[in-house]
């Protein structure tokens, strides 16, 4: 345990050393500890559980079990809080706090005595956040994921948040269920601890810090009340312990090659969307530049291999059951850079050598039989988006592919509430639906809202997919033709916010093509002015660092590497 300091790392400032450790120690006596205790390696615990945040509400449970496995490894627990982001109590939405509770994690990683950090998260954006915050702050870390919940039935048919949520009330929007019905599936939607029960964002992530080596091997799809979930806290307690004073720091684990296998696995269980935003962002603190020609060349090889909500049919818990993570990444293998390193201080390779535990074809494919040729994910570029878009076409319909269509722009979230239901719009299911100022400089910060509606009266008419551009995100529970994250964002002058009603846009998804057909002429000629600066706090902090989706919605100071002024 060589370079463990215990309670001497980082002493506050006196000008004197010797009295900063002697009331260092005597303010920590006063919660009990002996002196045997006080002289072991620090482990600290961050705990993001909230009243706010259902996914989380396990923790207190988690981190008695990460203690355990500390103090029988020989340190001392210290739990410390940290900001937490529930997913869907947070306005305008969560994405604008990653980068706060990333700053929040890094800096109290390092400015309080700790040997190495367990880090608890599990929802969207604490899974990123903590490993942004564990990078930078350059301490060795682990992370502890939420686990997913169960699912559960409502009338005899299988259902778990988030994809059902969006089945369901579709079907409400469009007659099939009355409102005492829908009343009713809301009851049945979330029903346990832990996280959404599909491969939406946070189990996307769970998986890609498996991927990169920062959980426990075969930890991300234990569900969330599961024994074997205590049993990874209490192991990732150890862990930690392990990674005291060894010098293996995050920044060794997440190399080039590590996240290449991440953004593989990203593929291959056809992933959230909003994964390409965090691993982005992750790789940037690391000093890796992540581009979305990468993805593409990534996705022609890598097929998806998961029948798994929202592309396919299982939830979380059958991932689990059919071989887990660990299967998925055997059948990678020939595809993986193997000697990445992992928290567990052996490397993939080694992990991968163990022998195989049976395997659920039905859930886990073979990779010479994939579930789908192709990667989930494809960037798109052109005149409409020069910096890239997304679109996820394992959760999309083929037969829209490659097509031409006239633009029905909302100009913003408040229009489209406003007027994508009213009778008199005027829409056929040939038209592609745009949405503008919902990208990250806009004051609604990029919400997961590029999942927009089909207007109430084609839905009434059974319409039930058509092309949706903006530069919003997309919950990763969610489907459809939907193209995402087109930059630059309107807000910062992206071509987006000049396209009109009526305009004709060109889709090919085999040419990887987003095109507006109006000419640069014409397209300059249209007006356009940025959103007002916020005047204070956070909120200005965040429009004025803000990075465009390319580079992770990251705060440039942040970067590893700074990005030059443009
Ligand atoms: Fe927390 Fe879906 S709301 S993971």
């Amino acid at each position: 345990m060589t370079g463990s300091l215990g309670l001497e790392r980082g002493l506050t400032h006196y000008g004197d050393p010797d009295f900063a450790l002697y009331l260092r120690r005597s303010f920590a006596r006063s919660m009990g500890y002996s002196s045997e205790m006080l002289s072991r390696p620090v482990i600290g615990i961050a705990d993001s559980s909230s009243g706010f945040n259902n996914c989380h509400r396990h923790f207190p449970e988690m981190i008695e079990a990460v203690k355990r496995g500390v103090l029988a490894a020989g340190g001392l627990p210290l739990v410390f809080p940290t900001i937490s982001l529930g997913e869907v109590f947070l306005s305008p939405t969560s994405l604008m706090f990653r980068n706060l509770m990333a700053m929040d994690i890094e800096e109290m990683i390092r400015a309080q005595p700790m040997d190495a950090v367990v880090l608890l998260c599990g929802c969207d954006k604490t899974v990123p956040a903590a490993l942004m915050g564990a990078l930078s702050a350059g301490r060795p870390a682990t992370l502890l994921v939420a686990g997913p919940m169960l699912s559960a039935r409502w009338r005899g048919e299988r259902l778990g948040a988030c994809t059902d949520c969006r089945r369901f009330w579709a079907k409400f929007r469009a007659g099939e269920l009355a409102s005492d019905e829908i009343a009713e599936v809301e009851s049945h939607l979330a029903t346990t601890a832990g996280t959404c029960a599909v491969m939406g964002t946070a189990s996307t992530m769970a998986s890609l810090v498996e991927a990169l080596g920062m959980i426990l091997p075969g930890t991300a799809a234990i569900p969330a009340v599961h024994a074997d979930r205590l049993r990874a806290a209490e192991a990732s307690g150890a862990a930690a312990m392990a990674l005291a004073g060894s010098g293996l720091t995050p920044e060794r684990i997440v190399t080039r090659e590590a996240v290449e296998n991440a953004l593989r696995t990203l593929l291959a269980i056809g992933g959230s969307t909003n994964a390409v935003i965090h691993l982005t962002a992750i790789a940037g603190r690391a000093g890796i530049d992540l581009s979305l020609d990468r993805l593409n060349e990534l996705s022609e090889e890598t097929p998806v291999l998961v029948d798994l909500k929202p592309t396919g049919a299982h939830y979380m818990e059958d991932l689990f059951a059919a071989g887990g993570l660990g299967a998925v990444l055997r059948e990678l293998k020939p595809l993986l850079h193997l000697d990445c390193l992992t928290v567990a201080g052996d490397t993939l390779g080694e992990r991968l050598a163990a022998p195989a535990e049976p395997v659920d074809r039905a859930v886990i494919r073979p990779l010479a039989e994939p579930f789908q040729e192709k990667g989930g994910l494809v960037a798109l570029f052109g005149s409409l988006a020069p910096k890239g878009a997304i679109f996820k076409r394992s959760a999309a319909d083929p037969r829209l592919f490659e097509k031409e269509g006239r633009a029905v722009v909302f100009s913003s979230l408040e229009d489209l509430s406003a007027r994508i239901d009213d009778p008199e719009l005027e829409v056929s299911p040939e038209d592609f639906l745009v949405l503008q100022n919902a990208g990250p400089a806009s004051p609604a910060a990029m919400p997961e809202a590029g999942y927009l509606p089909i207007p109430q009266k084609l839905a009434r008419g059974g319409v039930r997919d058509m092309v949706r551009i903006s530069d919003a995100r997309m919950s990763g529970t969610a489907y459809g033709s939907i193209v995402l994250h087109v930059t630059p964002d309107a807000a910062s002058g992206g071509p987006i916010g000049r396209v009109r009603t009526g305009d004709k846009i060109r889709l090919s998804v085999k040419e990887r093509r987003l095109d507006l057909l109006v000419s640069p002429e014409d397209l300059a000629r249209r007006e356009w002015a940025p959103p007002p600066m916020p005047p204070r706090g956070y909120a200005r902090l965040y429009r004025q660092e803000i990075l465009q989706a390319d580079r992770g919605c990251d705060f440039n100071f942040l970067r590893r590497t700074p990005l030059p002024e443009e």
